[in-house]
């Protein structure tokens, strides 16, 4: 059942490169240059009246709508709000017949989701689910849904829902750019291009982790640490920053790069790891002088960055992990694969369940 492999966990990272392909299938016209989501009921029109995005979910789910934010704002240049499901419903927030509410739910199962989800409906406002389960309850309360086709996912740590999520959203954020005209049919090509691409450049990645593992056996016996980045970096650092809570049980915080100095810099000290995400070219200069901030304390630094980056990065930081080159908006579906192994095999170090953490449950119906 696990297919060879001595998690489910492990299972899952490795089978992402055929969830990306799944997801995609169908989706994308035979030229490659459109993306068509025959399962919407969306209308143009609506598409073209919506006013505002809200993204609403839990978790993990919740950091895909992180990148979510990212990517329909950059695309689309609609105003995207990411709100955590438990404080969305509270803060009464500002929903009308021109809000489209985005919620994400691997299982779709989720008690303050689908509460969302309820809530938006009644305001008014057309509701989205991206999920992973059609038959599930929030799936069956929406108005439209993007299945993800990341196949059952069996550990509670989230991985490939996750990163189908990411893919979900680009198609969805390219769809509303054609539909809107946002986009230049060639921008939107070479995004299509890239993202045909990431199965393939996921896999060689995988195939040359080992120095994740040792990495992440070096971290076992720490008890803090940070991991910062900017823009979808950030998104990206804070799920590798829960991935790594739930089952490594280690402490981390998943900081801005640019916002250490107002605060947590005051916690870096001799020998502290730090995760720092390096893909964004259009801040790489700004992070590298946070990078160097954390340098000068003394902290342990693992970069995570392009090849051409590397030796410059390597005056600053004491290893490097290297991910293939793709759009600056696609990174996060490479740049995450290398945290969920390092929380992997940090769990698996430190002697931990690592398919079923403590205090944790696969699916949460209760708010
Ligand atoms: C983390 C994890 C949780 C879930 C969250 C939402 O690895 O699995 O944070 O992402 O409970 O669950 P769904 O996506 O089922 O709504």
């Amino acid at each position: 059942e696990k297919g060879g492999f001595e998690h489910f966990m492990l299972k899952e990272i490795h089978e992402q490169p055929k969830a990306y392909r799944d997801t995609m299938r169908g989706r994308i016209d035979a030229t490659g240059k459109r993306v068509i989501l025959p399962e919407l009921k969306l209308t143009h029109e609506q598409i073209l009246n919506i006013r505002n995005i809200q993204i609403v979910a839990c978790g993990t789910a919740y950091h895909a709508g992180l990148v979510g934010r990212n990517v329909i704002e950059q695309l689309v240049r609609i105003p995207v709000e990411t709100d955590v499901a438990s404080e969305y419903r509270y803060r009464s927030p500002i929903v009308t017949p021109e809000t489209l509410v985005i919620v994400v739910s691997q299982s779709g199962e989720t008690a303050d989701t689908l509460a969302a989800l309820r809530e938006a409906k009644a305001n008014g406002a057309h509701v989205l689910a991206i999920t992973n389960v059609v038959g599930s309850s929030i799936a069956r309360d929406a108005d439209d849904v993007i299945a993800t086709l990341a196949g059952p996912e069996i550990a509670v740590a989230s991985t490939k829902a996750y990163t189908s999520q990411l893919i979900a959203f680009y198609l969805f954020g390219l769809y509303l750019a054609e539909v809107r005209g946002t986009q230049t049919p060639e921008a939107v090509t070479e995004i299509i291009q890239a993202m045909q691409e990431l199965p393939e450049q996921l896999e060689g990645m995988l195939e040359n982790s080992d120095s994740i593992k040792a990495y992440a056996e070096q971290i076992a016996h720490h008890e803090h640490l940070f991991f910062i980045g900017r823009g979808v970096d950030f998104a990206v650092a804070q799920e590798g920053s829960l991935k790594l809570k739930e089952i490594s049980y280690i402490h981390s915080e998943a900081y801005p790069a640019g916002e250490l100095k107002h605060g947590t810099l005051a916690l870096i000290e001799e020998g502290i790891p730090v995760i720092a995400l390096v893909t964004q070219e259009s801040v790489y200069e700004k992070t590298v002088s946070n990078i160097k901030e954390v340098n000068a304390r003394g902290a342990d630094i693992m970069a995570i960055t392009y090849e051409d980056h590397v030796s410059t990065l390597l005056k600053s930081v004491d290893q490097v992990f290297a991910i293939p080159k793709t759009l600056p908006l696609l990174t996060p579906a490479l740049s995450v694969v290398p945290l969920q192994l390092l929380a992997y095999y940090a769990s698996l170090a430190r002697g931990n369940d690592v398919d079923k953490p403590r205090n944790l449950a696969k699916s949460v119906t209760v708010e």
